[in-house]
């Protein structure tokens, strides 16, 4: 494949005011909704299916397919939940594309709603980004006015309203179930499945819950047909997707191409690695999906190849290490966010994110003890499989995969008699944590 851009969802992010409704039209905006109100519901899910498209929001499941799980309407209300939250490291997709092309995701959630019958959706947006709470606020209210949301859109007797909630801030909302229990007004936390949220989701009713890019993906795929979309990508993960390219690279950035780019190729698009320095190690998906290191820089950044290779493609978040980097310090702070963002819910991620941390901390510090990074490994291995959501695995990814390749590192750091560290006193680092020992 020739390594090119395909700017599709990004196209008109450098205009100016690109977020405007007026902005927008002159981009054929809101001419996809206008076809899909001309047409069955059940044919626009099965353009969905037909195109390909697989979820954006990390987990790869066919949007298409989704649709078609939910029930068969029985009166009562479906509801259609966007997926804003948005919080795993390094995953810088959705935020931009809110602020640069808002109005691309609410004519998405538009003919979305319209094809699975819903007459109300959320935008679960999380809620540090007070900036995007309010461009969003702004674009749903252009929408209204000029009749694209609200009653009979467009003259076709569809309703919808559109409600934005900004979340407190908490990677676990962004689990699909969890967001459901926040938006419902309860503590964020992950609903044992099933039931599935197509059966009973949002106040226990049939919802579809899709990521950002995914329902912005959705007009486009009308528009150009899902042939087009098929002719891009891969056979079975088709289409294109934004790339985030974060950390040491030259011209860091959104960069949306086809699906099966290599980092090879998008490295050379962004100007290569900052300095001229030696690509180190890098994760394909966001910091839960396990590390990749220099040999893997023509794996094809698409579902299957990246799984074949021992990761997942995740949301495509392309952070970026160069030789300088201390790997046991980049997973130390990696190791930190999830044990802080652990919901608490169940012992296996709850206990084994707390102990991971103290373990990463001491070997960071070089106070490891010598049996640390076997007892990591072991503490991976007891929250693998047995946590009650992806957070738990997610957590182990980054140390799991970087012992895998820099063992010797990990080892490096462990200097310490067991004896010298337990009881707490060896070291005023970790007084407080060893207090609970
Ligand atoms: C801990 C955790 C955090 C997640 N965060 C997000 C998120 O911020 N945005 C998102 O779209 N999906 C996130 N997901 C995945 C969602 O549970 C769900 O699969 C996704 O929203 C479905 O949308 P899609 O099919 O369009 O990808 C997260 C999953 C887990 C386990
Ligand atoms: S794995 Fe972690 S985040 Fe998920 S339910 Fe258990 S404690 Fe909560």
């Amino acid at each position: 494949m020739s390594a090119q851009l395909t700017p599709i969802l990004t196209k008109f992010w450098d205009d100016p005011q690109s977020w405007t409704l007026a902005t927008y039209e002159s981009h054929e905006g809101y001419q996809a909704l206008k076809k899909a109100l001309a047409m069955p519901r059940a044919d626009l899910v099965q353009m969905a299916k037909d195109s390909g498209l697989r979820g954006r929001g990390g987990a790869g499941f066919p949007t298409g397919m989704k649709w078609g799980f939910l029930p068969a309407p029985d009166g009562g209300p479906r509801y259609l939940v966007v997926n804003a939250d948005e919080s795993e490291p390094g995953t810088c997709k959705d935020i931009p594309l809110m602020m640069a092309a808002p109005q691309l995701l609410i004519e998405g959630a538009a003919i979305t709603s319209f094809a699975i019958g819903c007459d109300h959706a959320f935008i679960y947006l999380r809620g540090e980004v007070v900036h995007v709470y309010r461009r969003l606020l702004r674009a749903v209210e252009e929408a209204y006015a000029a009749g694209y949301l609200g009653k009979d859109i467009l003259g076709s007797g569809f309703d919808l309203d559109i409600t934005v909630h900004a979340g407190a801030g908490a990677y676990i909302c962004g689990e699909e179930t969890a967001l459901l229990d926040s938006l419902e007004g309860r503590r964020g936390q992950p609903r044992l499945k099933p039931p599935f949220p197509a059966v009973a989701g949002l106040y226990a009713r049939p919802t579809v819950v899709n990521n950002v890019e995914s329902i912005a993906s959705i007009a486009p795929i009308l528009l150009h047909g899902a042939e087009w979309f098929k002719a891009m990508g891969t056979e079975k993960s088709s289409g294109f997707g934004i790339f985030s390219l974060s950390g040491h690279v030259t011209r860091p950035g959104q960069y949306e191409a086809p699906l099966g780019i290599t980092l090879r190729e998008l490295l050379e698009m962004a100007g290569g690695m900052r300095g001229g320095r030696k690509l180190k190690f890098w994760t394909p998906g966001g910091s839960s999906t396990p590390m990749f290191t220099d040999q893997h820089l023509d794996v094809p950044l698409d579902f299957e190849s990246v799984a074949a290779a021992g990761s997942m493609l995740g949301t495509r978040a392309l952070q970026i290490f160069d030789e300088t980097t201390s790997v046991v310090r980049a997973v130390s702070r990696w190791t930190d966010f999830y044990a802080h963002e652990s919901c608490g819910k169940c012992t296996p991620c709850r206990e084994g994110t707390f102990w991971l941390k103290q373990i990463m901390a001491r070997l960071e510090y070089g106070k490891g003890t010598q049996d640390d990074v076997d007892k990591l490994l072991e503490i991976c291995g007891n929250i693998i499989g047995r946590a009650f959501c992806p957070l738990g695995d997610g957590a182990i990814s980054p140390i799991t995969s970087a012992v895998q390749y820099f063992r010797e590192e990990f080892e490096a750091g462990m200097h310490t008699p067991a004896s010298e560290l337990f009881p707490p006193a060896a070291s005023t680092l970790f007084a407080k944590e060893t207090v609970h020992a």
